[in-house]
């Protein structure tokens, strides 16, 4: 690795995917309610960071620069909505820092894909200008802050797998074992705003009580992971997926697809389009099925792992 500039950081903003994710109404501040289950997985952004905090400076300056895959990169904002952006100007305001941050931002992840692209980024940056700006705030603090940059940012700055409810912000811990994941990704983004939307305005439907899912995830350590996963696959769910097919064909196509393919379980991940397909450990997908996803989604499916908590 190259040697990096002094106060210069570089660190990798974790993609996610959602086991299940339960709406459970709308609430008086117009977000929904949730219950969902976000598990990193290895697909991830690289965000370097260079940022100084000294009082002498009379301002705070702060810019970004988006690298990457064409497709990818110019799907993501380089104004103020820019959530690294957001999330350095919500922090410099809460710890009241005057200085520069620049960052130079290599997006691998998807943008309004249902990956949780921009939280994780949003989550790199809190965390890494916490510590280059000597900001000294604790988790709750940085999980706050976080909440009101979005709803998935204080899910992806715990790191690890989380349940999280409330409409993202109530965090514990989770375990869903290791679980390698099929990929399909879309050229097209799905605002999280419509899919909540599309919900509303298909009657509101709520998933099952996720405990069996839940206890499927302790299956890990019990029975090992081909049989935790059997008992998995079938169980997960996403009250967003069938508002989001119905508008996009493609995604349950997709879905259907890396079922017929030898997935023993597949879902769309968050507000979509991004569908996830579980394949049992050292399996793979039918060659040509994973062919016709490629040729069906315009993208070969990516291969990801889930990440244990660092
Ligand atoms: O918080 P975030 O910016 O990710 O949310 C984008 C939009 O998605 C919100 O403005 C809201 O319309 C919708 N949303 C919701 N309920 C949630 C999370 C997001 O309705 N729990």
């Amino acid at each position: 690795m190259r040697d990096l500039p002094a106060h210069t950081l570089s660190i990798r903003a974790w993609a996610k995917v959602n086991l299940f994710l339960r709406v459970l109404g709308t609430r008086t501040d117009g977000y929904h309610g949730l219950d969902t289950v976000i598990v990193p997985v290895t697909l991830h952004d690289r965000l370097e960071i260079h940022a100084l905090s000294d009082p002498r400076f009379r301002t705070l300056s702060l810019s970004v620069d988006v690298t990457g895959e064409p497709e990818i990169a110019r799907a993501v904002p380089t104004g103020e909505s820019n959530l690294v952006l957001r999330a350095a100007t919500a922090l410099a305001e809460a710890a009241g820092v005057r200085g520069f941050a620049d960052f130079l931002l290599e997006k691998r992840i998807p943008a309004a894909a249902g990956l949780g692209g921009g939280s994780a980024d949003a989550a790199a940056t809190l965390r890494g200008l916490n510590g280059l700006w000597g900001c000294g705030l604790d988790d709750v603090a940085l999980r706050g802050i976080g909440a009101d940059v979005g709803s998935d940012v204080p899910a992806l700055l715990a790191g690890g797998t989380v349940r999280a409810s409330g409409r993202g912000e109530v965090i514990r811990q989770a375990n869903a074992g290791a679980i390698e994941w099929v990929l399909v990704t879309f050229p097209f983004g799905v605002s999280t705003a419509s899919a909540f939307r599309w919900w509303d305005e298909d009657g509101g439907v709520s998933g099952p009580d996720p405990a069996p899912l839940v206890d499927a995830c302790g299956l890990f350590l019990r029975d090992g992971p081909g049989p935790a996963l059997s008992a998995l696959g079938p169980l997960l769910y996403n009250d967003l997926e069938e508002p989001v097919m119905r508008r996009h064909p493609e995604v349950r196509e997709a879905r259907d697809r890396l079922l017929a393919g030898g997935a023993v379980g597949a879902v769309m991940s968050g507000s979509g389009p991004s569908v996830a397909g579980i394949v049992l450990p050292g399996s793979d997908l039918d060659p040509a099925v994973e062919q016709d996803i490629g040729r069906l989604s315009g993208r070969a499916p990516l291969r990801v792992r889930s990440r244990a908590m660092e």
